[in-house]
């Protein structure tokens, strides 16, 4: 079956912690096979044809966890950085990240930086990953901007334009593990997503889950055609 894909995905990879829980493994090892499956997922995607995804890794919130999740969680973006830019380049992949600078350390700034700058002219998916990332934050970033810049009056548009990336909204956005919140990912541009959630905790979530969230897309989609229609 022929699957027509949304332009921009976006997805809330919960459940690692919960995934090592039930395996009697440390959470950080949950991560760790949580990153092997976004590995496998932004292939595939850019396979299917979808030009946007959008992954939350670390919240504004997540630094409440504790020292040694954060800095696991940390390390294990830094190497990512550094194992992937081959992939990335052979691939055809747009690398981008989305988020507060504060907190994050200078040398794994550079490093986004530098694979940012690396993959800047690949024309294939985009993969942008929310790091350091609040909804609210970024708008509020965006309207100090505006203001920084003596704008009178704020459009939609010009909110729109000054978020932490120039990109299409995502008509679909995944949550994996069950739970049916938001958790401030995205509040601007999720203003008219379709919403999945599946109890595949994100570990466990692989190229026939992303099928099934597509199908099931796909299938509203035609409904609303058929309301929409001429
Ligand atoms: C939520 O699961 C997941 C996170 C807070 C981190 C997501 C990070 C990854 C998938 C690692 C890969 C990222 C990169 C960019 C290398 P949870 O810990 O809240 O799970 P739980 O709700 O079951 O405890």
């Amino acid at each position: 079956m022929s699957i027509e894909v949304p332009k921009h995905i976006a997805i809330i990879m919960d459940g690692n912690g919960r995934w090592a829980k039930k395996r009697a493994l440390p959470r950080t090892l949950g991560h760790r096979e949580g990153a092997k499956t976004l590995q496998k997922i932004l292939k595939y995607a850019g396979e299917l044809g979808i030009q946007y995804l959008t992954v939350y890794a670390f919240s504004t919130e997540n630094w409440n966890r504790s020292e040694e999740e954060v800095s696991a969680l940390m390390k294990l973006f830094s190497k990512y950085i550094k194992n992937e830019e081959k992939n990335l380049m052979k691939n055809n992949v747009r690398f981008l990240v989305s988020g507060r600078k504060e907190r994050v350390s200078s040398s794994l700034l550079e490093e986004i930086k530098a694979l940012e700058e690396k993959t800047s002219r690949n024309t294939g998916i985009t993969f942008n990953i929310a790091f350091n990332y609040g909804g609210r934050a970024e708008i509020v970033d965006a309207v100090n901007q505006l203001l920084q810049e003596k704008k009178e009056k704020i459009s939609e548009e010009d909110i729109s334009s000054h978020l932490y990336q120039n990109i299409p909204d995502p008509e679909l956005i995944i949550r994996t593990s069950g739970e049916f919140r938001i958790s401030n990912f995205l509040l601007w541009q999720l203003a008219y997503a379709e919403i999945y959630v599946t109890d595949t905790l994100w570990p466990d979530f692989d190229e026939k889950s992303l099928d099934l969230a597509l199908e099931n897309f796909q299938k509203r989609e035609r409904r609303f055609g058929g309301v929409y229609e001429k």
